[in-house]
């Protein structure tokens, strides 16, 4: 495949909207790799299954019934675990710390691969995570990795909390993306850092636009 975008980074960075935007515009396909591993967990906690169990983790990851779907009319991707729609559940900060746990475990990362390579089609593919430059697709020709300082990707996900009408507690949510960060990037298993031939853009002081706007240089270079 000519055109994978990888777009790897910390939680709260915005590689979401970076990833849905840049899709939309350049009519790529998307893939939210971290909707996976939250879908995943979510599987996992409602069959009851014990993650020291690797045998029946390996054995939900590959019959996994997850389907992604976008309604007429809207820009938001709805996510369908065994046929019911999760996508509320699936963003709450209790889910991501559940699929983080779990993403650190081999046998579930091996058992979802093919499932995100299976994304990338024709005319091409915008994939957002942490290891989409580094493991799932090491082969793309376009890969960015976005950071920020923790405070801002904190305050960030206060405001996008208060937009939804909910409620946060500052020091509480960098409480918990100072421990994802840390999770994510220590495990044995695909951590989360910037592949070598990956543009690393800090993110702490550009709005979205001007992030975009140096992704699709990249892209159009
Ligand atoms: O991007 P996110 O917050 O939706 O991801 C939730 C968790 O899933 C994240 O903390 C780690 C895991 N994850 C991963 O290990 N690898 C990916 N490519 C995407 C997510």
């Amino acid at each position: 495949m000519k055109n994978v975008l990888t777009i790897d980074g910390p939680s709260g960075v915005g590689k979401g909207t970076v990833a849905r935007i840049i899709a939309q515009q350049q009519d790529w396909h998307l893939l939210d790799s971290g909707a996976i591993y939250r879908a995943f967990a979510l599987a996992v906690d409602s069959r009851g299954v014990d993650i020291s169990d690797e045998s029946a983790l390996a054995e939900i990851a590959k019959n996994l019934d997850l389907e992604f779907k976008t309604k007429e009319g809207s820009e938001l991707v709805s996510v369908y675990l065994d046929g019911q729609d999760v996508s509320k559940v699936l963003r709450t900060e209790q889910t991501g710390e559940m699929a983080s746990k779990i993403a650190s475990i081999g046998v579930v990362r091996a058992a979802l691969l093919k499932r995100q390579q299976a994304f990338a089609k024709a005319p091409g593919l915008v994939a957002d995570g942490r290891d989409m430059g580094t493991v799932v697709f090491a082969n793309a020709p376009f890969k960015v990795f976005l950071t920020a300082s923790a405070q801002e990707r904190a305050n960030r996900r206060l405001k996008q909390l208060q937009n939804q009408g909910s409620e946060g507690i500052i020091s509480q949510i960098l409480a918990d993306v100072v421990a994802r960060d840390e999770r994510d990037s220590s495990r044995k298993h695909s951590p989360l850092k910037p592949a070598e031939d990956a543009l690393i853009i800090d993110t702490t002081e550009l709005s979205i636009d001007e992030v975009i706007t140096q992704v699709v240089k990249l892209i159009k270079a």
